[in-house]
């Protein structure tokens, strides 16, 4: 649909290769986001699609399979049934086993006619963790361990720093690490990459952005959904290790960060390492976790598993130290919203204030960047209320509403992701050290609060009461109020 793509966009020809192409991760985002990249012309009749699973089915029943989530294009007019048929004609079903090694050698014969340097294979192993040692060791065995060949994980990158660092040698045995993508797709979400845009490519927040001015960080990734189908894998995961050890923590990096010298992918990602080796080990009572009504039901089973964490995050740098970051996260709450709130320290001086009388209000200014639903950022100021009475004060907002301001749909992180794993662009991608960094976080954490009984909350709520940000005589900054309860 798109003639027009800025040079940048351009991406080289290139074959994706889906392993658990029929599964839930390909048919509900990895199918529909590669359909959105081919709207936009972002991926042209050159490329190939090439699905696999055990047992396959026709195009036609696996296109019926992810149409669904393909829905929205039609409904806003971007797609019509020729460019839907067009796209299917890139699709190949590919039989594979990989626990019993079949169906390596029709993948490479299928790839063999088109294999180039300059043409990049992307294998996307949309499979569980403990296959993907041995896709990598069908891949060497059938030729297709590259130069031009990249890998695609997706977390959780392991269950703890053992076994991610078993993951790593998994795969490290077979690809090198600059060809290894492992992926946390908070980092492709719009509004993630411009929390750096607005760090650093603006200046007027940096000369701010430190212990002298910040009083506290939280970051919020509220979600209304339970853990449903996903019952079983969710309850030996638990929030610590679903969210807060990747999504929470790679948002935590991207606001504390340094300013890298170059935006590229070693130079951020070094950064983003330092913040996660600077973090204090969590004490006791600072970490809350809870558990929402009804969730052994659901899971047909007595469990203690977090479904919700509320933590205090120290940074033990020079550009952090005395500021605490919150991070909550939790399912079944009363509403959906990821969020960062940076809220400044008040005035050192109230010019308002008259003798005798009580203080001007403060409002402190606050600046909210929604993550999403409703991407945007906006800034608490505070301002004069027009008209007579006097210096009367009141808290106004600068408002930029992304869903507003570019009239286009912003795509789905997993748009971006993939057309970064064509490009070869790592940046969004998180490295080993990385990965591990965190786990030596969140290890520790796990085995305290695993002796815990998880406190009951009720669904709709915003978890159990808190205690962490009370006892320092804040509160929760709760987005769908937009105001301070
Ligand atoms: C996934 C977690 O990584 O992220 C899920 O495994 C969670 O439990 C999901 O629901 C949240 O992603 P998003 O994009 O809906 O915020």
């Amino acid at each position: 649909m798109n003639n027009a793509l800025p040079e940048t966009a351009i991406t080289h020809d290139s074959d994706f290769i889906i392993f658990g192409g029929s599964g839930d991760l390909s048919v509900r985002k990895i199918f529909p986001a590669l359909f959105w990249r081919f709207l936009h012309g972002q991926i042209t009749e050159n490329f190939r699609l090439i699905s696999c699973m055990r047992t396959v089915i026709t195009t036609q029943e696996f296109a019926s399979n992810f149409r669904p989530f393909c829905e929205q294009a039609f409904e806003s007019g971007i797609a019509d049934e020729q460019s839907w048929e067009n796209f299917l004609k890139l699709i190949q079903i590919l039989e594979l086993d990989i626990v019993n090694n079949i169906g390596g050698d029709e993948l490479y014969n299928t790839l063999k006619s088109d294999l180039s340097e300059e043409r990049p294979c992307i294998f996307y192993l949309a499979v569980a963790p403990k296959l993907f040692g041995a896709s990598c060791v069908l891949l060497q065995k059938n030729n297709l361990v590259l130069p031009q060949s990249r890998v695609v994980v997706e977390k959780p990158f392991g269950h703890d720093k053992d076994s991610a660092l078993a993951l790593n040698q998994e795969i490290l045995n077979v690809f090198d690490e600059g060809q290894i993508y492992r992926i946390d797709h908070y980092l492709g979400k719009e509004t993630v990459q411009n929390l750096m845009a607005l760090r650093f490519a603006n200046v007027i927040f940096e000369t701010q952005w430190n212990n002298h001015h910040i009083d506290h960080v939280q970051i919020t990734a509220a979600e209304t959904v339970g853990v449903g189908q996903r019952a079983s894998y969710y309850d030996s995961y638990g929030a610590l290790r679903d969210m807060v050890q990747n999504h929470l923590l790679q948002l935590l990096c991207l606001v504390a960060m340094e300013p890298p010298s170059y935006f590229n992918a070693d130079q951020v990602r070094t950064e983003k390492l330092r913040v996660l080796q600077a973090l204090r080990p969590s004490a006791e009572d600072e970490i809350q976790i809870g558990q929402y009504e009804n969730y052994t039901q659901e899971l047909e089973q007595e469990s203690n598993t977090e479904t919700y964490v509320a933590m205090k995050v120290n940074i033990d740098n020079w550009r952090w130290a005395g500021v605490p970051f919150y991070i909550r996260t939790g399912k079944k709450l009363g509403l959906r919203a990821s969020e960062i709130v940076i809220t400044f320290k008040n005035r050192p001086h109230d010019i308002f204030a008259k003798n005798g009388e009580q203080e001007a209000e403060e409002y402190p200014n606050r600046l909210v960047i929604r993550v999403q639903p409703q991407e945007g950022l906006r800034l608490h100021l505070t301002s004069k209320k027009p008209g007579p009475g006097g210096m009367r004060l009141f808290p106004s907002e600068l408002n930029l509403s992304f869903d507003e301001a570019f009239a286009e749909r912003l795509p789905d992180a997993y748009e971006r992701l993939l057309m970064d794993l064509a490009r070869g662009n790592q940046t969004l991608f998180m490295r080993s050290d990385e990965v591990l960094a965190a786990w030596d976080y969140i290890d520790p954490i796990i085995s305290m609060v695993r002796k815990r009984n998880p406190e009951i909350y009720s669904p709709n709520s915003m978890g159990p009461e808190d205690t962490i940000l009370k006892r320092e005589g804040r509160h929760w900054f709760n987005p769908a109020l937009d105001e301070d309860i």
